[in-house]
């Protein structure tokens, strides 16, 4: 990867000539990533960031925002273009990291920090610093689960929120799917319920003020293969050689139908916990919106 200054990425057609079909054939889904400059998004993309605004409520004037697991940047820019907050987005990866910042400034957001952390347990702020944490597909990437959710809610300030959007089981998946899956992004997959993360997020001094739960559709080949052509459409792709191009275009797709296949047995929620909510106690007439009576 090419770094002039502060600016990086993508990585440019010489660079992408040095790399041989055989080696693309085998390169695991982050290094893919890398080198296309695929977007990376959560779950259900932009319309999960307004979702969860929506969901979290009004936001504690005059704090920050934090997202862990920023990768390059798609959902912290997203946040800091609907708000008016800074938002931080942390990462362990610095790579990442300058491929987010890079793609802030082309994109002209200029209230988004990028920077490098952990988020079992290495969150570089203090206590209680921001308003909204939201971590979406990242500590299925952790070794210790609960140690990460403690360090969220560290950060969290009172009456702010930790917003999550857990991936996790609906059906057993088959062994050999999670299998692939582990192998493709280098981590081995938990096989979560949704009843996992509710507890795992939960906290004694917050609430479960929000819930959504969602489930993937299953993708038909052209629509894939024209996600693709979008992807594989970027300037630094049109004019590299062609059978490189081709190659990441094949390794691409084939990441693609695999998680295709993985996602069509799970689903994901949005999930807000709220520190310290005044009025924690359940609705006892419970209410669901109406649809309008008959004019008579
Ligand atoms: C699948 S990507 C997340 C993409 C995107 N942010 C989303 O909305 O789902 C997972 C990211 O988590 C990062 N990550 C893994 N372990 C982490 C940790 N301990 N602290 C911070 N980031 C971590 C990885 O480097 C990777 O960029």
């Amino acid at each position: 990867m090419s770094v002039t200054g502060s600016t990086i990425l993508p990585p440019s057609a010489d660079e992408l000539s040095g790399l041989s079909v055989k080696e693309i054939r085998t390169m695991d889904f982050s290094r893919v990533v890398g080198y296309t400059n695929e977007p990376n998004m959560p779950s259900g993309g932009a319309a999960t960031v307004r979702r969860l605004l929506q969901l979290a409520g009004p936001l504690r004037p005059g704090l920050p925002l934090l997202e862990v697991g920023s990768n390059t940047g798609y959902t912290s820019i997203e946040l800091a273009s609907w708000t008016q907050h800074q938002v931080y987005g942390i990462d362990v990866n610095p790579l990442s990291n300058r491929f987010a910042a890079a793609k802030a400034a082309r994109t002209g957001i200029d209230n988004v920090t990028f920077k490098q952390g952990d988020g079992m347990g290495g969150l570089p702020f203090p206590d209680g610093t921001f308003g909204l944490v939201f971590v979406s597909n990242v500590t299925s990437f952790m070794d210790d689960h609960a140690k990460a959710r403690d360090e969220y809610y560290r950060v969290v300030a009172p009456l702010g929120v930790l917003a999550s959007a857990p991936i996790y089981y609906r059906t057993t998946p088959p062994a050999a799917v999670v299998d692939a899956v582990s192998s493709a992004i280098g981590v081995t997959l938990p096989v979560t319920s949704l009843e996992y993360w509710k507890d795992l997020f939960s906290h004694p001094d917050a609430t479960l003020i929000a819930e959504e739960a969602y489930q993937y559709e299953r993708q038909t080949d052209e629509r894939i293969a024209s996600y693709l052509d979008r992807v594989m459409a970027q300037p630094h792709l049109l004019t590299a050689p062609a059978p490189i191009v081709a190659a990441l275009r094949e390794r691409l797709g084939e990441f693609y139908r695999l998680f295709d296949e993985n996602l069509s047995y799970a689903g994901y929620s949005i999930l807000v916990n709220r520190l310290h909510h005044p009025n924690p106690e359940p609705v006892l007439h419970t209410t669901r919106l109406a649809t309008a009576p008959a004019v008579r």
